[in-house]
């Protein structure tokens, strides 16, 4: 078994990435990224001041939603856009994930066609990831790049798909197969937005939030702990404390790792080896992304502690903050006896090299390494406690 010396290097980074606290609700992040650099503002009710924060007072814009979104955040920040003066419209894509596909790509160049955008022509995802990555990949390789803007609508978005520049469609054999990094211009989150957000979507954003907490910060964990009521309740301050947080986490790995080349990146990837398998078996529709992470970071945890990382409490304080904020923790039980093809689901993880699993593990709350040369075996044997 081989530690990856990059990732081990984790606890010795400045995490802070240069956020400020404007209100409790109302803060700011930077994501430092040279002449790519950006803010993220997070706030109440901020959708109007979108244009305002972005600088784009005028120009013109194409604004990229689904049809959940559309009414009325879509349509607030477009009445913001014409309200400072700028000139666009707003094209709606069907809701999921069959969104990010060529086809509907094809619609969106269509569009851009017809309004005969320009590099000054700014694209706006307004939306949950499957807007982000589709706009942003459009943004990406439309006239070899356009400006882009995310103005996400889900936790998940917020937390993190919004942040660090991935951006793409799926390919029928695969998921995210076609894509680019494209960072955005500006990321504005208005919290209020979450308020017409079902409740499974949200809780499903909360597994990414308590991942940060795991893998980057264990003060983070314990005031998450100590916060769930907070949480389910979507509370404002408590929100927009999370949502900064967890985005100053990952603006400080993607400083250091922006096109995944260390392997530092990797480290957002906690639980997600075992997840892409459980969502692939499920068909993508039985489990929400965040619900198959938060199952797959505690098979992760249990392989941790079966490979005497660290002490079963570790899984135990995982187990009890997911569990209380309504997510589950064990593997569905149609896929127990599926464990051949989860093995081939893991074998397809970006992070395996020659057949070799690699995962990434915790050695405490808020540390963790990447992992080679794991036993196939010994993964399947924690997908359940016993
Ligand atoms: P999603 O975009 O499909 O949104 C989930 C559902 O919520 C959709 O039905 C959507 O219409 C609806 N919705 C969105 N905002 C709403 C709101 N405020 N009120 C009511 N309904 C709302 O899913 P998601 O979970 O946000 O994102 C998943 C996608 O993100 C996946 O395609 C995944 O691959 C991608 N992703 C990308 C990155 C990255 O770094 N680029 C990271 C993680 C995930
Ligand atoms: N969501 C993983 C990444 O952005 O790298």
């Amino acid at each position: 078994m081989v530690n990856c010396p990059a990732v081990a290097n984790l606890r010795s980074f400045e995490l802070s990435s240069g956020s400020s606290l404007m209100s409790d609700s109302h803060q700011q992040v930077s994501v430092q990224l040279g002449d790519r650099s950006y803010d993220i503002r997070i706030g109440n009710g901020i959708l109007a001041e979108t244009p305002q924060y972005l600088g784009q007072k005028s120009g013109r814009f194409l604004i990229v939603t689904d049809e959940h979104v559309q009414n009325p955040h879509a349509n607030d920040v477009l009445q913001a856009f014409r309200g400072a003066g700028a000139q666009g419209s707003i094209v709606t894509v069907a809701a999921g994930e069959r969104s990010k596909s060529l086809s509907a790509l094809s619609t969106l160049y269509d569009k851009l066609v017809a309004m005969s955008a320009n590099r000054r022509t700014t694209i706006v995802a307004v939306g949950g990831g499957v807007i982000g990555d589709l706009a942003g990949f459009l943004a990406a390789t439309y006239a070899r790049g356009l400006p882009f803007v995310q103005v996400p609508t889900t936790l998940l978005a917020m937390v993190d798909s919004s942040v660090g520049g991935k951006t793409g469609i799926n390919h029928t054999k695969g998921k995210n197969l076609i894509g680019a990094f494209h960072q955005p211009r500006g990321v504005v989150i208005d919290i209020q937005t979450l308020n017409t957000l079902p409740d499974r979507e949200y809780r499903s954003g909360l597994a990414e939030v308590i991942k940060y907490g795991v893998i980057l910060d264990e003060q983070f964990f314990a005031w998450l702990e100590d916060n769930i009521d907070g949480m389910l309740n979507r509370d404002a301050n408590v929100l927009a404390h999370i949502v900064a947080r967890s985005c100053e986490l990952k603006a400080a790995v993607v400083r250091e790792d922006e096109f995944e080349t260390t392997g530092l990146r990797a480290v957002l990837n906690y639980g997600h080896t075992f997840a892409h398998a459980f969502e692939a078996l499920s068909g993508y529709d039985e489990l929400l992304h965040g619900e198959a992470v938060s199952i797959g970071m505690i098979c992760a945890s249990r392989l941790a502690v079966r490979l005497g990382r660290i002490p079963a409490e570790v899984t135990d304080r995982q187990v009890a903050v997911l569990k209380s904020v309504g997510l589950p923790v064990e593997v569905p039980e149609n896929q127990l006896t599926r464990q051949q093809e989860i093995v081939d689901c893991m074998m397809l993880d970006k992070k395996t090299v020659d057949g070799q699993l690699r995962f990434i593990l915790p050695d405490s709350i808020g540390h963790v390494e990447t992992v080679e040369g794991v036993d196939a075996s010994a993964a399947l044997e924690c997908l359940t406690t016993t």
